[in-house]
């Protein structure tokens, strides 16, 4: 077993142009102590290089495929980002690098433009993704997003090997808070591995069946080091918090019990900050949250993940027990010219007028003919298919259902999603905001609202427990024109 808290944390390289180029190749990356570990990597490091761009400014990025040939194509989904249905990584069809889906009806002899093998990047290849940071017409909200692999069958493969980077998108009305920034704004990406005695990445993927299928590795990593430690001083700091770990959730608390309070989710800044002593975090899901360190001068104080008090705790949502990382605080007293505003930014007015009566519903079960797989509505997922059509411009009220026994964490492409209730409850103060990603528990009810704004095309909606997506629990929407 390593030590803890010998590693200090890493801070991913930052890129900020407007046009960007990054090589997806394999890289030696120090991990564990002693010998690196091979992986595919985001230009060389794990996590990949963070983005960070003004909102309503154009973004190009151009990736290169530089992994072995054996690795197949690849495609990249800016995850939160409001994209162009070409641009938001499609997950493909068959190929003759991937010829069979063992989970999923992907029919055969599907043209490149139905199954969007047109979109994928090939190995040797490379291909622009075009980001607007536009939504609504109008500059994007700020918010903490992410990049990663999507490739049908093959998405948990492909992150658990590396394919992940942190994206932030910035505004005004963000930069005008008195919030922490610079130095004191600090992205952190939890992830789950498993090594063997040589510290290469173990294989968890041969033999896994739905339900039995979600991966928690050994270890946990902050932003790809082991339990790492991170020096900070006596004053606020914003940590921007994302779990990109394959099944496991993290319940996270502060040693020295000081509240975090949480200023976001995956979809930015929240009508106001919410203090909470444990803060749940399912796969993909993203907190922000602002950490006072005045009152902890020379202390060292942990973020851990611990057991969640007066939960149900069904498969899927039975968090780490353990710490993930040390911050040692500076003795000096420093002034802190930060504050936590009251307000930060207000729900969008479509928020206010949306219905309750659901347009479409989405029910996971499990079933399958030959073997166990995970649906929606009955059915795997086939790139050519699109299961809803909303039109262009216009909100709806959609219901999730989850009927089996193991909770999930649906995510919807293309835009943000207001939620109305839990089982006919209004949701925690925490979840009554925009969110991109949730968890549902065994036999919950969902209603949640969303708005297709500026793009019409085909975008997935899915469960972000990697191994059930690429085992049939994800299908697609199409937004027509109007
Ligand atoms: Cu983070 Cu469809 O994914
Ligand atoms: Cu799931």
């Amino acid at each position: 077993m390593a030590e803890p808290f010998r590693a200090r944390l890493p801070i991913p390289e930052e890129l900020t142009g407007a046009r960007l180029s990054i090589p997806v190749r394999e890289a030696e990356v120090p991990i564990m102590p002693g010998a690196p570990t091979r992986m595919w990597t985001y230009g060389g490091t794990f996590p990949g290089p963070t983005v960070r761009r003004p909102a309503g400014r154009r973004t190009e990025v151009t990736f290169h495929h530089e992994l072995p040939r054996s690795v197949g194509e690849l495609t990249v989904h800016l995850h939160g980002g409001h994209n162009r249905s070409q641009f938001d990584g499609q997950p493909g069809g068959l190929t003759p690098a991937h010829a069979r889906s063992f989970f999923c009806d992907v029919p055969r002899g599907l043209s490149a433009r139905q199954s969007g093998n047109d979109l994928l990047l090939e190995p040797g290849g490379k291909r622009t993704y075009v980001y607007d940071l536009m939504e609504d017409g109008r500059p994007e909200r700020a918010a903490f997003q992410w990049y990663h692999d999507h490739r049908l069958d093959h998405t948990s493969r492909n992150v658990w090997h590396g394919l992940a980077g942190m994206w932030i998108v910035e505004d005004e009305l963000e930069g005008s808070l008195p919030l922490p920034r610079g130095e004191r704004d600090i992205p952190l990406m939890i992830a789950d591995r498993s090594f063997d005695r040589h510290n290469q990445l173990t294989d968890p993927f041969t033999n896994r069946r739905p339900p039995n299928d979600g991966i928690n590795a050994r270890d946990v990593l902050v932003n790809g080091a082991y339990m790492p430690y991170h020096r900070v001083t006596a004053q606020r700091y914003r940590f921007r918090i994302l779990n990109v770990s394959q099944f496991r959730p993290y319940n996270l608390y502060l040693s020295n019990g000081a509240p975090m309070v949480q200023i976001g989710t995956e979809s930015g800044l929240m009508p106001r900050p919410v203090g909470r002593r444990e803060l749940m975090l399912g796969p993909a899901e993203r907190a922000e949250v602002v950490v006072d360190f005045a009152g902890a001068g020379g202390e060292m104080v942990e973020l851990r993940s611990g057991p969640r008090h007066g939960a149900r705790n069904p498969l899927g949502t039975r968090p780490y027990i353990g710490a993930l990382m040390q911050f040692r605080v500076g003795a000096r007293r420093l002034p802190d010219r930060t504050r936590l505003p009251r307000q930060l930014r207000p729900l969008p007015a479509w928020t206010q007028h949306v219905s309750d009566k659901p347009k479409q519903s989405w029910e996971i079960s499990i079933g399958g003919l030959f073997k166990t797989t995970w649906l929606i509505n009955g059915k795997t997922f086939n790139p050519a298919r699109a299961d809803a059509h909303p039109k262009l411009g216009t909100t709806e009220t959609w219901e999730i259902v989850n009927r089996t026994d193991v909770a999930h964490m649906m995510h919807i492409h293309a835009t943000d999603w207001y939620l109305l209730s839990r089982n006919g409850k209004p949701p925690p103060a925490w979840e009554d905001c925009l969110k991109e990603t949730f968890f549902v528990y065994p036999r919950e009810r969902l209603l949640l609202a969303g708005r297709f704004s500026d793009y019409t095309g085909k975008f997935v909606i899915h469960c972000h427990m990697l191994d059930h997506e690429d085992h049939g629990l994800m299908t697609q929407f199409e937004v027509t024109k109007p």
